[in-house]
């Protein structure tokens, strides 16, 4: 794949954890070299969570370390911040004129999050659809890159597109494809939800060895095993689900001893605690070493911030042009 637009992006929520990279991030890194990578930081879209401004403003600048510190380069990619471009606001005003209330609160992730999250029902939050809708469709991207829970919203996306552009009779908005980062959502270390800094279920890049060695402890494995030298069940156990994400060597193997009873809940646990420790402590250097310079970080936002904004400016020209919808 070569010279695509790709419009990917999160919302400045939290920390980055390793449900993110598999999920998405380990695919931007991957085309950002020869297409057009935008990333998009959704801090409107945050904001509808009812989170502080301040706590927004601070998950901003540590996604984007976090972001750099994993592997986007910034002379490849735009990172950019949703409120800085204004006229996305405007993409989304005109798009709410074509979503009936319903088929937001249908869409399975929006309904999702607000049992999950205990998200109230207001209508930032239940349109963020249509805002991504803006998003995606001012930057005309070919592609978008996210997990699977945000595949609904990339559908409905698509529906609204197809409807602006049949209410207008023309083909101004292209449909988006989903590059998915893997085709199972990514559980967090209980087992039963999403991977969720808000659910308190995540192994972030930014742990020391002292909290992953918490966190791996507290993963769940086999609920019947009771006893080491018992049988267990590979299946379903987050110990062996995070073993294969991490491509470990040796998986195959260590699953055979496990279901013989062979070998301890404790063991390979630590197993799993040395190879993620690999994993996360070279990224977690590098962002505490990034925090160090935070000019750089924000000169980073801007640069993105302004390509970004000249594209969406034309597109929004062209289409209000192109609609009629230009009274002086
Ligand atoms: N909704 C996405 C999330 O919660 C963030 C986002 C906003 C996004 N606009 C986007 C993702 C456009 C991809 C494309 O993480």
């Amino acid at each position: 794949m070569r010279n695509k637009v790709i419009l990917t992006g999160d919302s400045p929520t939290g920390n980055l954890h390793i449900g993110h990279y598999f999920g998405s991030i380990k695919k931007r890194i991957k085309y950002q070299k020869k297409n057009k990578l935008f990333i998009i930081i959704a801090d409107n879209q945050a904001f509808s969570n009812k989170r502080s401004i301040s706590s927004i403003n601070r998950n901003v600048l540590s996604i984007v370390i976090e972001y750099l510190a994993i592997g986007i380069k910034a002379r490849y990619s735009n990172i950019f911040l949703q409120s800085k471009i204004p006229e996305l606001s405007v993409f989304n005003t005109i798009f709410l004129n074509f979503v009936n209330y319903n088929f937001l609160l249908k869409n399975p992730t929006i309904k999702n999050e607000i049992s999950i999250k205990k998200n109230d029902k207001n209508l930032g939050f239940v349109t963020y659809p249509v805002s991504q809708a803006a998003d995606i469709l001012s930057f005309k991207a070919d592609y978008t890159i996210v997990g699977k829970d945000q595949t609904s919203i990339i559908e409905q996306v698509n529906i609204i597109a197809n409807r602006i552009n049949r209410f207008f009779d023309f083909s101004f908005f292209k449909k988006c494809k989903i590059i998915k980062g893997r085709k199972d959502i990514i559980l967090g270390i209980y087992g039963r939800n999403k991977m969720s800094k808000s659910l308190n279920n995540s192994i972030d890049f930014r742990m020391n060895r002292e909290f992953l060695s918490k966190t791996v402890r507290k993963i769940f494995t086999d609920p019947n095993r009771i006893h080491k030298n018992q049988k267990g069940n590979h299946k379903n156990n987050m110990v062996f689900k995070y073993l294969s994400l991490l491509n470990y060597f040796d998986i195959d193997n260590l699953k055979k001893k496990y279901s013989k009873g062979y070998i301890s809940d404790l063991s390979v646990k630590k197993i799993l605690e040395e190879e993620l420790f690999f994993f996360i402590n070279p990224i977690r250097k590098k962002i505490l070493e990034y925090e160090k310079n935070l000019d750089y970080i924000l000169e980073v936002i801007k640069n993105g911030t302004k390509v970004s904004r000249n594209l969406v400016i034309k597109t929004l020209e062209s289409f209000k042009n192109k609609i009629g919808f230009n009274f002086f």
